[in-house]
């Protein structure tokens, strides 16, 4: 059986290199936002809107719940998920954790091209931006730090590059 988690920062690519790696390895992706997305029939940022960050997080943590017992699946998470209640422990007790680990200057790139709706980072300005990611990698990175295997995808930012993260994360993975 196996279970692959990706983790990391909001803009780290989680869910384009989670989707590739269940490609490579014909097996099914999944990722939390989509599923919760698609159990509560409403958008995360509906959530956030309705319930708060609070409200989100309680759903999140159940939604894992589900989706981490899977079996044979490559899973992505939100960027906050491993950072509430027990949810780290529980990852690492289920699954093969990757973090994707990437410096707040490429987080900020990535975010600042993507098209992605995320409630915790709209409107703000470029130095605002990386303002946050720093202060938010402070107390995050403790969490994602407790991930099996670490990646760094600072250089990840074209298919070539895309294709070696893969290559270099079949290889951490004894793939
Ligand atoms: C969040 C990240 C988002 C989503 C929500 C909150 C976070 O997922 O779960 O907007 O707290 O970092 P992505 O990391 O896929 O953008």
């Amino acid at each position: 059986m196996e279970r692959i988690v990706i983790i990391g920062y909001m803009g780290s690519g989680k869910t384009t290199v989670g989707k590739a790696l269940g490609k490579e390895l014909g097996l099914p992706f999944y990722d939390l936002d989509w599923y919760i997305e698609s159990r509560m029939r409403k958008k995360v940022s509906e959530i956030f809107a309705e319930r708060g960050e609070e409200g989100f997080r309680l759903i999140e943590r159940n939604m894992l719940h589900e989706v981490a017992e899977f079996e044979d699946v490559v899973i992505s998470c939100g960027g906050g998920t491993p950072c509430f209640f027990d949810n780290m422990d529980y990852l690492n007790e289920q699954a093969k954790v990757v973090w994707l680990k990437a410096t707040p200057e490429v987080l900020q790139r990535h975010l600042l091209m993507g098209k992605g709706d995320r409630p915790l980072i709209k409107g703000k300005a470029p130095d605002e931006l990386i303002d946050f990611i720093r202060q938010q990698l402070q107390w995050r990175e403790p969490y994602y730090s407790k991930a099996r295997y670490t990646l760094d995808v600072s250089l990840m930012d074209n298919y070539e590059k895309i294709k070696i993260t893969i290559d270099n994360l079949k290889q951490l993975l004894g793939k």
